[in-house]
């Protein structure tokens, strides 16, 4: 499934990769192969777009049915990358600035089949289907399929553990025989093959190619998010982009506009001319890429004439982007969809809009205290009323306790170093300084996102992200719950 912060491959034969190859040729000798496609609508779409998009032309011109998904709640899956309230018109961009690649290219939309995820994934039976696949599923191979495409977080939602189960039926309820992807969706085309058996549908076939490096990728990197050639770029920027892109002489490894040459200009046209000034050699016309590989191995076409190059076929086929977009109708689209964030109102207070805030441990006021008694809540099983001595600081606050994860749930207090007073300040390793709120306002849940990453650590230390609670006479530690959280 494409995404736009990595570059999305298409098939890229000789290099491809298939999964079912005899089930392929199968299928050919018989009728038109029906395959799928499915980018998840979060961040913009870029030039890496191209590549899978000038795969679907060749799929098209090999006859096969193909339909695009617009995987919208996919972008939601994947820890919100894409806003809920934004999901909406992002889907509506996607749909239009896809549409306006493909036209680009010389792509009849009339032969693809465009869906949106929510066009059918809301329906009882696929409904059903996810639950049916849930209690099938193990965590772990959940994890493990999503582990390349779902965004690394600290603290994983469920919604990434649902998100390979979605690409798995997607390809029954889309009724296709194949789906591609780029080599990154490996994990989660193998989960589509264990699983779908099980709940009696067909195993499907899989086509994969490499990543492709970003055209203005540094080596390997392509997540320099400046450096990203938008699809609406303007020619300045596009030159201002490329004259940055790493392409250094003869070294034809990693080098992103090689590869885009190789992907995108070059099966469009099946050729590439070098433009150069006449001293230089003049104007050179390549009909296979291979030879232009090796003319710049040898540097007998230097980096700057190759950029150059790009940069004039690239802007022919982002001319008629950016004059479509050049309506009122869609500007406001792009920018409803994609708010820019320096111009963001500036925000008013406790709304949705403001900046994150600084939510550091020295905003806790945590002290030393003395349990001078114990007795059990008149009303509540779990509860204790304690009395605590704080040397006269006034607390209405809870007790910080260890506790274990597993059943039974065992509880410690935290103990301060010995020789500690009461009312003592306790503080993270790191956040000495910084005076503590005033009050926690319980809406802020300040607390709350600190404690997330409260935990005891093996040499049963209390610390916030690996980093230990201090008094001045040294760590605060529990007795026995190594691992455990703390609350
Ligand atoms: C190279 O090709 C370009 C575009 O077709 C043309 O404008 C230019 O005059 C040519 N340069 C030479 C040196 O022939």
């Amino acid at each position: 499934r494409g995404h736009a912060p990595s570059p999305s491959p298409g098939l890229a034969p000789p290099a491809q990769e298939v999964l079912g190859q005899e089930k392929l040729m199968g299928i050919l000798k018989e009728r038109e192969l029906r395959i799928y496609w499915g980018t998840a609508t979060t961040g913009k779409p870029h030039v890496a777009y191209f590549v899978p998009m000038s795969k679907i032309a060749d799929f098209l011109k090999a006859g096969c049915e193909v339909t695009i998904l617009f995987a919208d709640l996919h972008a939601y899956l994947d820890n919100m990358k894409a806003p809920w309230e934004l999901l909406e018109l992002r889907t509506r961009y996607y749909e239009t600035v896809i549409k306006a690649v493909l036209e680009s290219i010389g792509v009849p939309l009339e032969k693809l089949k465009f869906v949106r995820g929510t066009d059918y994934q809301l329906s009882r039976e696929y409904t059903l289907d996810v639950y049916r696949l849930s209690s099938m599923v193990t965590q772990h191979d959940a994890k493990k399929a999503g582990a390349e495409v779902v965004k690394e977080v600290e603290h994983p939602l469920l919604s990434g553990l649902l998100y390979p189960s979605l690409q798995a039926l997607d390809e029954e309820y889309l009724k296709v025989d194949a789906q591609f992807g780029g080599v990154d969706q490996r994990k989660i085309f193998t989960f589509a093959e264990k699983y779908l058996p099980s709940l009696g549908y067909a195993k499907r076939i899989h086509l994969m190619n490499p990543m492709v490096p970003g055209l203005t990728g540094s080596k390997m990197s392509s997540s320099e998010e400046d450096s990203k050639i938008d699809l609406l770029d303007r020619k300045e920027d596009v030159k201002k982009k490329l004259k940055k892109a790493f392409c250094e002489p003869g070294n034809v490894e990693n080098n992103g506009v090689l590869s885009f040459i190789k992907h995108v200009l070059f099966p469009l046209k099946s050729e590439f001319v070098v433009l150069r000034e006449e001293k230089w050699g003049g104007n050179k016309t390549y009909t296979a890429y291979e030879a232009l590989e090796k003319d710049f191995a040898e540097q007998v076409v230097h980096p700057g004439d190759l950029k150059n190059s790009v940069e004039v076929a690239l802007n022919k086929l982002l001319d008629p982007i950016r004059e479509k977009f050049n309506s009122p109708e869609l500007k406001k689209l792009t920018n409803a969809a994609y708010p820019d964030p320096s111009k963001a109102k500036p925000a008013e207070k406790g709304t949705k809009n403001s900046e994150p805030e600084n939510v550091v441990p020295s905003r806790l006021d945590i002290r030393v205290g003395k349990v001078i008694s114990v007795e059990k809540h008149p009303d509540a099983d779990s509860l204790y009323v304690e009395k605590i001595d704080m040397r006269g600081v006034e607390s209405q606050g809870m007790v910080l306790c260890a506790s274990s994860l597993g059943e039974p749930r065992l509880v410690e207090p935290l103990d301060p170093p010995a020789g500690c007073c009461a009312g003592e300040r306790v503080y993270v390793e790191g956040y000495e300084g910084g005076q503590p709120d005033e009050e926690l306002k319980p809406k802020k849940k300040v607390f709350e996102k600190l404690q997330a990453d409260f935990r005891v650590s093996e040499d049963c230390v209390a610390q916030w992200k690996q980093r230990n609670f201090l008094t001045k006479l040294g760590r605060v530690s529990c007795k026995s719950l190594k691992g455990g959280s703390i609350s």
